[in-house]
């Protein structure tokens, strides 16, 4: 049974937020909101700050941002459920009965947390052992060092001995088959390791906790890599390979990486340019998709190049089309043919995956090149076929912004495509053009900069509007970035008054926006001047420039109305 809604609408405005983030951040007040160091990054002047009254906090260093329950779970890794509770104990409230869980299930699942923990520090003493030194080497020649051998907590399961061992810790066969580290043969009936003779990486939960394991063959043992099975503690559909140790990376800024296998995301932590995680050997599923976009806004996806790593490509563009939401998305790299990151990191080094990371594209080139780089587009008819491919891919986009807003690019786009072929046939000849990659356009980034130009002008219409003004990305970083130091300046002190927070703005390293703010083409374009309208007025022009950018990125926003 699920928790009713309303009843978590009451907890949240029960339990004020300062009280909650306050149990971890030592908060001040500063007029209606509270400032701290944040949590999620490490910092030494605060950039942290949480709204009472709105039930949000959000960081202007890291762009952490979420509600009390979102709080619990990043910072003390709880479930859903369990940051309910914790709220529900706070308000001295109960939640609402649900079906209470099979007290031997419950028993079972505990049981074996408590084994697999124990099988992950009898695999690593492994490593050190006469019997698993053969391993040690092993992992030493593919590179890697102690410390990121301890952080993921790499071992060595022997040939035998684990059952026995776990026996005399007073744990039961029976818990043991449920915890899928021993097996029932099915010729004789006999129990065995499951793993035996293999590198060991167990695979935690977003707790830290080790809840199954994946296994690498030292020689040509079949197959490659062995996974637990399904159990009480694992459902691999929702579990990410490298959560807690990419939080970690994260909180260091690190680009998040998706890539496929153990050794991946472990060389990866190790290179210290980027942190990653990767799905246990399917397909990334919906849940995964969720649980990346906890960790960042726009995760990289890696792909080998070869023709297997294209197919996975248009399989995760398909996967992530229909979960979209406004600020969430991915960009898709491929990698060198036959090349996994941890190969390419060995031939290149950090530098050489820095540079894949950076051109990795957005998604809609992704979708459109992947589509397009399936047919003849001098065909007309292949032509048609790709535009109808790709509008039939922007419907799956389940949210609704978001979709419209990716069939104005895509429109747009076709379009362009459209034009070039009228011209070639008038008799221009040649093949028909590559579509030009669309920078954001005109429209959209001029109603950007008229934000910031009202915002500078009238910074005491930001208190209002802080959500929707984070919300939206100009895709112009330096437009950003003074749009985020005017919102900080404003949050750190709600009193500004435009000649102060222009005073401060000097400071920062942001004046050639405030240039081209206040340069002539800005003039020409904007149908007010920010400084001459009333605090009203410029809070009306504000609301409407943000509805029009507002939802999906600056990127594919619609027609320009205000301001021409
Ligand atoms: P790969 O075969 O590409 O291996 O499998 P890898 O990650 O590059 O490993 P190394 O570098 O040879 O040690 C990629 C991922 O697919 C899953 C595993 O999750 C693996 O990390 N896999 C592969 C299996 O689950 N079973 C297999 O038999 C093979
Ligand atoms: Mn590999």
């Amino acid at each position: 049974m699920a928790v009713p809604p309303e009843f978590i609408e009451d907890l949240r405005q029960r339990v004020p937020l300062s009280d909650i983030v306050g149990k971890r951040v030592k908060l001040t007040r500063k007029g209606r909101r509270f400032s701290g160091l944040c949590p999620f990054h490490s910092e030494k002047t605060p950039s942290f700050s949480v709204v009472d009254d709105q039930g949000f906090y959000h960081c202007f260093g890291c762009g952490a941002h979420g509600d009390a329950i979102s709080f619990l779970r990043e910072t003390d890794g709880l479930e859903f459920m369990e940051a309910v509770e914790r709220l529900a104990g706070m308000a001295g409230m109960t939640v609402p009965q649900s079906a209470p869980e099979d007290p031997q299930r419950t028993r079972q699942r505990k049981a074996a947390l408590d084994i697999l923990e124990e099988t992950a520090k009898y695999f690593q003493a492994g490593l050190q052992r006469q019997d698993g030194s053969h391993a040690a080497r092993y992992l030493q020649g593919r590179g890697l060092g102690a410390e990121v051998l301890a952080t993921y907590r790499l071992g060595y399961a022997p040939r035998g001995g684990l059952r026995a061992a776990l026996s005399a810790r007073g744990f039961s066969d029976d818990d043991m088959l449920a915890a899928g580290v021993i097996r029932r043969s099915d010729r004789d009936g006999e129990l065995f390791d499951y793993f035996r003779d293999r590198v060991m990486f167990p695979i935690e939960d977003r707790q830290g906790r080790v809840i199954a394991f994946g296994a690498r063959a030292l020689g040509d043992a079949q197959p490659k890599y062995l996974n637990s099975g399904e159990g009480p503690t694992f459902s691999k559909k929702n579990v990410l390979y490298g959560w807690v140790q990419a939080r970690e990376g994260l909180r260091r800024k690190l680009p998040l990486l998706v890539a496929e296998g153990y050794m991946d995301v472990i060389a990866i932590q190790q290179s210290g340019v980027a942190t990653a995680v990767a799905p246990l050997g399917t397909a990334l599923t919906e849940e995964q998709i969720a649980h990346l976009w906890k960790l960042h806004d726009e995760p990289v996806l890696c792909f080998d190049g070869d023709a297997a790593g294209q197919r996975a490509q248009r399989r995760a563009l398909e996967r992530l089309l229909p979960l979209l939401q406004p600020g969430k998305s991915a960009r898709l790299a491929m990698l060198p043919a036959g090349q996994d990151p941890d190969d390419l990191l060995r031939s290149e080094g950090g530098d050489g995956l820095l540079k894949v990371i950076s051109t990795a594209s957005s998604l809609i080139d992704s979708l459109w090149t992947s589509l397009a780089a399936e047919l003849d587009l001098r065909q007309p008819e292949q032509r048609a076929e790709f535009w109808q491919s790709v509008r039939g891919q922007v419907r799956q986009i389940g949210h609704n912004q978001v979709r419209s807003a990716f069939a104005d690019e895509v429109e747009a786009r076709i379009a362009a495509m459209r034009a070039a072929g009228r011209g070639l046939s008038r008799g221009s000849g040649g093949a028909i053009p590559r579509p030009r990659v669309r920078r954001p356009n005109a429209g959209a980034i001029h109603r950007h900069r008229a934000i910031c130009a009202l915002i500078l002008a009238h910074p005491a219409l930001v208190p209002d509007r802080y959500e929707s003004l984070l919300q939206i990305d100009s895709a112009d970083a330096a437009l950003e970035a003074l749009k985020k130091a005017a919102i900080d300046a404003v949050i750190r002190d709600p009193d500004l008054d435009a000649a102060a927070l222009r005073h401060h703005l000097q400071g920062l390293k942001v004046t050639e926006s405030i240039d081209v703010l206040e340069g002539d083409e800005m003039k020409a374009r904007m149908p007010f001047d920010p400084g001459t309208l009333s605090g009203e007025d410029a809070g009306r022009q504000l609301d409407e420039l943000l509805r029009l950018v507002g939802g999906a990125s600056g990127l594919f926003s619609t027609t320009a109305t205000v301001p021409r």
